[in-house]
């Protein structure tokens, strides 16, 4: 009935939200404790710490003295801050070098501000308060010019101001629309952008929450079903020096291996081995590059994990080697659920070993999924967690370096779509509800498979894949967003999507090109693969029963395009493989929306049908069908075309003509790219590092070359190239430096820098020598060999 207009039936009652908020109220009390200040108020507690000077944390809890233990998103402990108190009969003040508290007694308010004396947050209204339900909630005052980013995997546009939004990890079928609200992933932080400064929030409550950012007589709130009010301000000013600061908190993204920037394939399902090696031969002969096949559940018997269908897969390990032989890895599927089997191991080892979940009364729980009645490991405890990485020797043993996470919302066949509530997790002796715990079960079991394969590895490293999370996931797995369609507006979707997902620390996000249900088509998947090229996760799923999409599934033309782009995504590796680097440093994502490099636009504040790749290229897809045209907004300064090397004139929009077989893309004028060349896979060497410098008539420019093996931990050890190049020009002058650091030697065959920019050179100096003599031009480009 709820989905007739049922659901609008006058004589239904609404839903009356807020009504029975109870503020903290007057402050009572003060302690001081471990760096730490303890409020007791007439309503509540609440604790306030420095992580840092530009972190504060701020803690409610309407009934005790807050609990300080944090959940395990948060992974950096507490630096030792100094800071300064001064208290009066109204309140304090407390200030580090980089934030000041401003606390009224009288009701109990605190104020947030930088050290530029702006106001981060502020609470006039209300302020910290609890609901008679258990609730607890905060209120914020708004700013007319608020604009809201991050909140992690969300439908919609870019900013969410206005929005409302759950976070409560569900494995949401149903088409995603723009009010499909949760889904997969929850990321309780976001990012305020406000007169050109920004700051960030986040909410490290690991069960239900809610956020309204919708302008409530001048404030957004955000609450919890469950648990404390916890939550940290980050300081920025700037939106990347919050991602820095979340992510310094939460965790930074390990360098993946280089493999699974690579195109990846994969279909629910490819049933046997023939399937496979078929697939793989047609990757082969055609010349498309790939590298990474992926199993999904039909690879396994009878859908038990860890465990290989003698009969469509006869021999695991000859077919893993056989195509690791032609520089393909194999991806299997792992979900959480273990099948209700007293004759099988995993479910014996489980039982036996108390490993799985359950209830106070101590009987297991059990839930359908794909093997049937499945219980559910607990992850909650770290000797689950190790028993299950342990398990993945099973794959590691046959070769397998990436494991791809289904299911672990968890996901399961029921009214609710989850795990009961009522089930206890053990989470090392602090046991607590799945009511309170359930967004986190993603995360551990991502910990548990990362950590596990990454012993197993023995020094290389692992990727894994996963559907679910919460913040921290981009410690362990890149996310792919779910069972979209194939639908033109879900591949609009997906662009603000991930956007908001790199905006939340996950920088290694992707949807299922060419959309996973639903029957896609060759304009379709022409134009996703374009998208895809850019997308730092770049893979091809499909749902069964659906149309095929392979590259080759729609005729020869599309396949040329497809084809066309997926080597493309080859010769653009150097290039995103630095961008991966910077957001494993920094937490600054590879796919940018334009307000993180222009923030001072406001043509950029909800810009979403374009986006950036580093801070100087813009892509700009075509996402409806028979469209060979569309607006590109440029910002200030010149741009060039990269197809026809025109120059644009930024601050402006512009109407550009792209065929189907063109992706609108743009170069910054004085910048640089890193380009490669086409491979069949990563695991091929690289033929030619080139630099392309897109030179103004005047001007200086930087480029900062990286690599590393690509395979092991040893970037993190200092065994890598850098190599920071500088280029000043005027007119026909060019002067290159290079600035070579680290003790890695890259394998490539050529190295070269490209200078596109139709004025002749005369004059080019590399390292203070005269090379013009060595100069070569080509396609109006003048080449230059450089040294390694
Ligand atoms: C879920 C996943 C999908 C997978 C399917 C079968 O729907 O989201 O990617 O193919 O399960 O395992």
């Amino acid at each position: 009935m709820e989905d007739t207009s049922f659901a609008i039936h006058p004589g239904k009652k609404n839903e009356i939200e807020g009504t029975n908020y109870q503020d903290v109220g007057n402050f009572i009390s003060l302690a001081t404790e471990n760096e730490r200040l303890m409020f007791k108020c007439e309503h509540g507690f609440v604790n306030v710490e420095f992580n840092t000077s530009s972190i504060v944390r701020i803690v409610m809890n309407p009934k005790t003295r807050p609990k300080m233990k944090t959940s395990p998103a948060v992974v950096k402990e507490r630096d030792s801050v100094s800071y300064r108190v001064n208290e009066t009969n109204e309140g304090l003040t407390v200030q580090s070098d980089e934030l000041t508290l401003q606390i009224e007694k009288h009701p109990f308010r605190i104020k947030v501000s930088n050290n530029n004396g702006k106001t981060l947050v502020n609470e006039t209204i209300k302020g910290l308060g609890s609901s008679a339900t258990g609730e607890v909630v905060c209120f914020k005052d708004m700013d007319k010019n608020d604009h809201f980013y991050g909140f992690g995997e969300k439908t919609g546009f870019l900013d969410k101001k206005g929005d409302k939004l759950t976070m409560w990890n569900s494995d949401v079928y149903a088409p995603h629309n723009p009010e499909t609200d949760p889904l997969y992933q929850s990321i309780p932080f976001f990012m305020t952008l406000r007169d050109e400064f920004a700051f960030g929030t986040f909410f490290d409550n690991t069960g239900k929450t809610f956020f309204d950012m919708r302008d409530q007589e001048g404030t957004y709130e955000f609450r919890g079903e469950s648990g404390q009010l916890d939550y940290y301000i980050f300081a920025g000013p700037t939106m990347k020096e919050v991602l820095k600061q979340y992510t310094s908190l939460t965790g930074k993204m390990p360098l993946p291996p280089k493999w699974a920037l690579g195109y990846h394939q994969s279909r629910y399902s490819y049933e046997t081995e023939e399937e496979v090696r078929e697939l793989v031969h047609n990757f082969l002969e055609k010349e498309i590059p790939v590298d990474a096949i992926y199993l999904d559940i039909h690879y396994m018997d009878g859908y038990r994990v860890f465990t290989f269908d003698n009969d469509r897969y006869p021999n695991p390990k000859k077919l893993i080697q056989d195509l690791r032989d032609q520089g393909i890895r194999v991806v299997p599927i792992v979900d959480p659920g273990v099948k209700e089997d007293p004759e099988y191991d995993i479910y014996k080892e489980g039982v036996k070993n108390d490993f799985f979940c359950k209830y106070i009364e101590g009987n297991i729980y059990f839930g359908d999924v794909w093997p049937g009645n499945s219980a559910f490991p607990d992850f909650t405890n770290e000797y689950v967690r190790n028993w299950w990485g342990e398990k993945h020797r099973f794959y590691s043993d046959l070769g397998i370096e990436g494991i791809w996470n289904d299911m672990n919302e968890p996901a399961v066949f029921n009214e609710t779509k989850t795990m009961d509530t009522k089930v206890m997790h053990d989470n090392e002796g602090d046991p607590k509800t799945h009511r309170e715990l359930h967004n986190l079960y993603g995360l551990m079991m991502g910990e548990a498979t990362y950590e596990g394969m990454k012993k197993q590895l023995d020094g290389k490293r692992t990727f894994l894949l996963t559907r679910a999370g919460y913040a921290g996931v981009q410690r362990y797995g890149s996310v792919w967003t779910g069972d979209n369609r194939s639908f033109w507006e879900h591949l609009h979707l997906a662009l603000p999507m991930c956007m908001n997902l790199g905006l939340s620390g996950v920088a290694f996000c992707g949807p299922d090109v060419g959309g996973f249900a639903h029957d896609s088509n060759g304009q379709l998947l022409a134009r996703w693969t374009q998208f895809g090229t850019f997308t730092p996760y770049f893979r091809n799923h499909s749902a069964i029963g659906t149309a095929r999409q392979e590259p080759w599934s729609f005729g020869e033309d599309i396949e040329e395009i497809v084809k066309n782009y997926i080597q493309l995504r080859y010769v653009w590796m150097p290039q995103l493989y630095r961008l991966f680097k910077e957001a494993h440093e920094t937490g600054v994502p590879v796919m940018r929306p334009l307000v993180l490099e222009y923030p001072e636009d406001k043509k950029t504040f909800n810009l979403c049908d374009q986006f950036m790749i580093g801070e100087n290229v813009i892509v700009a897809p075509i996402m409806t069908p028979d469209t060979e045209h569309r607006v590109v907004y440029l910002p200030e300064g010149n741009w060039i075309d990269y197809w026809t090397e025109e120059r644009l004139t930024g601050g402006e929009h512009h109407l550009v003509h792209a065929d189907i077989e063109t992706l609108p893309i743009f170069i910054k004028e004085n910048s640089a790219v890193a380009h490669g060349a086409i491979k069949t896979s990563t695991d091929q060497q690289e033929e030619n590092y080139q630099i392309h410098l897109y030179k103004a008539s005047k001007g200086k420019a930087t480029y900062n070359v990286y690599e590393d093996d690509g395979k092991t931990f040893e970037y993190e050890t200092g065994n890598v190239y850098e190599n920071e190049l500088t280029f000043t020009y005027n007119d026909n002058f060019l002067e290159v430096t290079t600035n070579r650091k680290g003790r890695y030697t890259p394998d490539w065959k050529a190295f070269t820098l490209v200078i596109h920019g139709k004025d002749q050179l005369e004059k080019v100096l590399l390292d203070g020598e005269d090379i013009t003599s060595i100069a070569e031009e080509k396609a109006g480009n003048i080449i230059i060999p450089l040294k390694i």
